[in-house]
């Protein structure tokens, strides 16, 4: 697996933590959805992660991953083109999480935001254990055995993605150069011809020496089309390319989602802890009540008294699943007492529930029938570990347990 290959796969993962809302929906749905058929995807249910803070509490994973699974499903997200899978049944990132410990620097770590944030933070909870530290090595594994060059995440998620490049980088720096590299390099050059060899060392040093991006692109895109070369030599064309030995473990981005933050019931962020959601399977008579109760501009206490759209909770989800006529509608009838805030929040109910409808309709199917959802989760299972069983052969070559 190359580089330029790497950057067609796309992995991404959520723990199962509860049911999802709009939040997730709007926030990390709609963009995997979107993802799905723009690259080779792979989704999956972080089951370990959830553990590594909710180990006292172990019951509540199983119901959590199908409904979660469900949530998947119902919001769009297609298995026929993205295995959906779960972390526990690939143990193969067990293995690569064990053997990235073996290089990973107590301080890298020590240092990742959410572990000092969270360990200060969570006070019902003792996160000062082993498995909580190795949370970030654990989403490496996740993300490197599967070489994927892209991970679909948030903000707070960065400084994962950050880490997983930093160890890559590091067990390439450590492990790509098997004995005899350049002699190995060298060799596989040679394999593509005389012409086009010559054209491979000119452009190698144009980068290598120039910094010219352009040739480095074209050479690697002259590898690409060679036919009749073995996956070690590609790798080792590509690697040497850059200077240094075989890309074992591709360097993968973060692919932020550029939603704008969901906002709740009551005007802050959506969220489980605020207590403020409205889940993507929520019942319609639910969602409905949930919206008529929502607290407006708490100085609009009569019908006839003005309200400031500026500061309320409802308009704040007009800007959402609003057009500018309505907006404009209710900024006008709100500023003038023209409307009343039950009338306001009318194609507010209606819009949700429109968006909501279709999953409703898909999800029906897999509700009563757990089989099927976990027909689908196998199959994504299977399709995942082929690949991890195939990274992590690499792996274990370079890191010299291969021998019989
Ligand atoms: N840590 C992520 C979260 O809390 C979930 C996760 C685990 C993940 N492994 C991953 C996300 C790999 C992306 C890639 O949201
Ligand atoms: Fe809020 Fe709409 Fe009522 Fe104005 S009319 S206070 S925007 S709910």
């Amino acid at each position: 697996m190359s580089q330029i290959e790497a950057q067609k796969r796309v992995l991404s993962g959520m723990r199962p933590t509860g049911r999802l809302h709009l939040g997730h929906y709007h926030g990390v749905l709609k963009n995997w959805i979107k993802l799905q058929h723009e690259y080779e995807c792979f989704f999956f249910v972080a089951d370990w992660h959830a553990l590594t803070t909710h180990y006292e509490d172990p019951e509540v994973i199983e119901d959590n991953v199908w409904q979660m699974v469900i949530d998947w499903l119902a919001a769009g997200v297609n298995p026929g083109s993205a295995p959906l899978f779960i972390q526990s049944r690939v143990p193969e990132h067990a293995e690569l999480h064990l053997l990235l410990s073996m290089i990973t620097p107590l301080a890298w770590v020590e240092r990742v935001p959410s572990f000092k944030d969270q360990m200060t933070r969570i006070n019902d909870r003792d996160l000062a254990t082993y498995g909580f530290l190795g949370y970030p090595v654990l989403q490496s594994s996740d993300i490197l055995i599967y070489q994927a060059g892209n991970v679909p995440v948030g903000q707070d998620q960065v400084p994962h993605v950050e880490m997983t490049r930093e160890l890559a980088r590091r067990f390439n720096h450590i492990y790509g150069r098997d004995s005899g590299f350049e002699v190995l390099a060298e060799a596989a050059i040679k394999k593509m011809g005389r012409r086009n060899a010559k054209m491979y060392h000119e452009m190698r040093r144009d980068y290598l020496e120039q910094g010219n991006q352009a040739s480095l692109e074209r050479a690697q895109a002259m590898i690409q089309e060679q036919q009749n070369i073995s996956l070690g030599d590609r790798d080792r064309l590509f690697g040497y390319l850059e200077g240094g030995g075989k890309v074992i473990l591709p360097e993968p981005r973060a692919l932020l989602t550029e939603a704008p933050v969901m906002p709740g019931l009551d005007g802050q962020k959506m969220s489980k802890s605020y207590n403020n959601i409205i889940r993507l399977r929520e019942e319609p008579d639910d969602v409905n009540k949930k919206i008529r109760t929502m607290t407006t501009d708490p100085a609009r206490v009569r019908r006839n008294d003005t309200g400031n759209p500026d500061v309320c909770p409802v308009f704040k989800l007009h800007e959402i699943y609003s057009d500018e006529d309505i907006k404009d509608w209710v900024r006008e009838g709100c500023t003038s007492a023209g409307i009343g805030c039950v009338d306001c929040k009318k194609p507010l109910i209606d819009a949700v529930l429109e968006e909501q409808q279709p999953m409703r309709e898909r999800a029906e199917q897999y509700e009563g029938n757990p089989d099927l959802v976990k027909g689908i989760v196998a199959e994504g299972c299977d399709k995942a570990r082929q690949v991890a069983k195939g990274t992590l052969e690499e792996v274990r070559s370079a890191m010299g347990l291969s021998y019989r």
